[in-house]
């Protein structure tokens, strides 16, 4: 398995991920299709600018184009303060076979190594059992919950930090 940049070419993978019900089920639904392509141009500039990480997951080095996630690490702003927060998303045909942790695990690492992104936040949905189970099992510290606004909507999260340096198991 390997984490590559994000590339104009993963326009489907985006729609599957995102436009989907199901894999939208703990992030407020689905999101217009429409949006897709404009959303994949601006992930590949932020990538290529080196502002945000935003890696797809690739299972077999030998088929680059066949992914089956991705996971992102950005800095943006809360109402509160400046943080690192990293997300994930894993397609429904690969999940439950380890590639959303391994992912997760990897980016760590790449920041750890990196060392500018300090403290990372995640906030998976209270109700998303494998989200919150990546986060345990890799060493983030529960903060308790609360919520956040995603794409718009209102979510019931879990608050997760972590510090790759000191903190992944
Ligand atoms: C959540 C998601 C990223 C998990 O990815 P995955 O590759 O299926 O998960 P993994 O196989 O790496 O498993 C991660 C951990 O969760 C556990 N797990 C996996 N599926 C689970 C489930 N349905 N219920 C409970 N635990 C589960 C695994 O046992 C593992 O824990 P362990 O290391 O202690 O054994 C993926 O299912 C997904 O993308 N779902 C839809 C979109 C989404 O919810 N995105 C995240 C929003 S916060």
């Amino acid at each position: 398995m390997l984490l590559r940049d994000v590339e104009y070419g993963d326009v489907d993978a985006y729609v599957r991920m995102r436009c989907d019900p199901a894999m939208m089920v703990d992030l407020g639904g689905p999101l217009p299709r429409e949006g897709m392509e404009s959303k994949v141009r601006r992930d590949v500039q932020r990538a290529g600018s080196g502002t945000d990480w935003i890696k797809m997951i690739v299972p077999d080095e030998a088929e680059p184009d066949v992914v089956a996630g991705t996971v992102t690490l950005w800095p943006h702003d809360t109402d509160v303060e400046h943080i690192s927060e990293i997300g994930w998303m894993v397609l429904p045909e690969f999940q439950g076979r380890g590639f959303g942790k391994q992912g997760v695990r990897m980016l760590l690492e790449l920041a750890r190594d990196d060392g500018r992104w300090g403290l990372i936040h995640a906030f998976p949905a209270t109700a998303n059992a494998a989200s919150n189970g990546i986060c345990r099992s890799l060493g983030f510290r529960s903060l308790g919950e609360q919520d956040v606004t995603f794409a718009g909507r209102v979510l019931r999260t879990n608050h997760w930090t972590i510090h790759p340096r000191t903190d992944l198991t």
